[in-house]
């Protein structure tokens, strides 16, 4: 095995253990050109515990890191907070390799690790909603953070350190060598969690509503969030409360998020002009070239937005391949609160923006307007455009704050 790895302390009992994936830049059609980490964490006390595991391909990665703290066979425990297989593929090998006296997950944890390793059979027990376990001088209380993002998602939180073990939650995709949120450029790090949070997490808004005045409620008082993916945060806790609050809301802004693709250039000119008259009536233009530009940082833009203007030539009766391959990926994520409009060129058949308009329909976002123009925007078209753009401008300057 490697001896490379070392693992980082992060509080007197808490160890991270996990693997960092330099190399991946698609995460399942989530676009991660930094990179990320897989976290796992070990809690010392007089029982010894493994929260979460890593991707199979870094169980070494793991194991290393972890025999420098303790002798893995010593481990007592595994807990599995999410069983997608980023945190849960590694769990047979180690679980047979290290032989823990007890695996525990949440009910629908059981389920899904039954259902992700059917030959392996893990001998995982269901652990309740705010169950305890004792340690010996330390405690584990589990928290039932169902469908965020997957069914059998939950928290582990260890009172006597304040650790809240958050698994995917307050997640960013980011391999860095630091360890710690505090350790790195803050642009960066707001900026991959809010692409985390409009990628993963937005489609379940509401329950993350509910789950911060939960934590509220039970006031944790949490010093520490140890996620499941990026640094750990040990400092400013109640800034990154508050950045998941603003956007669970989904409130509109005035900024309009305008993804376009081309074929000869004449949807191009209208996206920029509709642009430029978006500016005029208050609003804030966001031109998202799909040539160049990945359907998650779409995402990430329309998380704080207002408008989704969406500009496709009609090509073979239809919407342009890149422009519907983005409606479709954010159909699935269910951004609230949006104006929209759709525009395009067309030859002689024009299919595209009606094409477009119905799919906005069916995202229950509200059309406030449309224009399409055959082959070349003249100064009459292109005027049509300016005042499209304006009157969307206009509508998004009310939201304003
Ligand atoms: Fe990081 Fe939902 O897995």
């Amino acid at each position: 095995m490697t001896d490379c790895y070392q693992p980082v302390k992060i509080t007197n009992s808490v160890y991270w253990v996990g693997a960092i994936d330099w190399d991946i830049r698609d995460f399942h059609g989530y676009s991660v050109n930094r990179g990320t980490t897989y976290n796992a964490y070990l809690v010392v006390s007089d029982k010894i515990v493994l929260i979460d595991t890593v991707k199979e391909s870094f169980t070494e990665e793991m194991m290393s890191r972890i025999s420098k703290v303790v002798e893995p066979r010593k481990i007592d425990y595994i807990v599995s907070n999410h069983s997608e297989m980023d945190h849960s593929g590694a769990l047979p090998v180690v679980a047979s390799h290290i032989n823990p006296d007890r695996i525990f997950a949440s009910k629908m944890g059981v389920k899904a690790l039954k259902q992700h390793f059917p030959d392996q059979d893990i001998p995982v027990e269901e652990i309740q909603n705010n169950q305890t376990l004792d340690l010996g001088g330390k405690t584990l209380r589990f928290i039932e953070t169902r469908m965020l993002h997957w069914p059998d998602s939950m928290f582990t939180w260890l009172p006597e350190e304040k650790v809240l073990f958050s698994q995917d939650a307050f997640g960013l995709h980011l391999a860095t060598a630091e360890r710690f949120a505090d350790q790195v450029r803050p642009t960066v790090v707001y900026r991959e969690m809010a692409k985390y949070y409009a990628n993963i997490l937005m489609p379940y808004s509401h329950l993350v509503s509910r789950l911060l005045d939960s934590v509220r409620k039970m006031d944790l008082k949490i010093d520490i969030i140890a996620n499941d993916h990026g640094p750990v945060f040990r400092r400013d806790i109640a800034n990154l409360l508050s950045w998941y609050q603003t956007w669970a809301e989904q409130a509109p802004t005035p900024r309009a998020v305008i993804i376009y693709d081309t074929m000869w250039g004449s949807t191009k000119t209208m996206a920029n002009i509709i642009a430029e008259g978006i500016y005029a009536g208050g609003g804030e233009p966001a031109p998202m070239p799909l040539s160049g530009v990945h359907r998650s940082d779409v995402a990430r833009e329309l998380l704080q937005s207002g408008g989704l203007i969406v500009g496709s030539p009609t090509l073979n009766n239809n919407i342009f391949p890149t422009v519907a391959d983005v409606m479709c990926y954010l159909k699935g994520l269910q951004r609230k609160n949006l104006v929209g409009a759709v525009f395009g060129s067309y030859g002689w058949s024009g299919e595209a923006v009606g094409h477009m308009k119905s799919m906005l329909e069916e995202m229950k976002v509200e059309i406030i307007g449309e224009q399409k123009i055959q082959y070349v925007p003249g100064a009459d078209e292109q005027r049509t455009c300016y005042d499209l753009g304006f009157s969307i401008g206009n509508r998004l300057s009310q939201n304003r704050r």
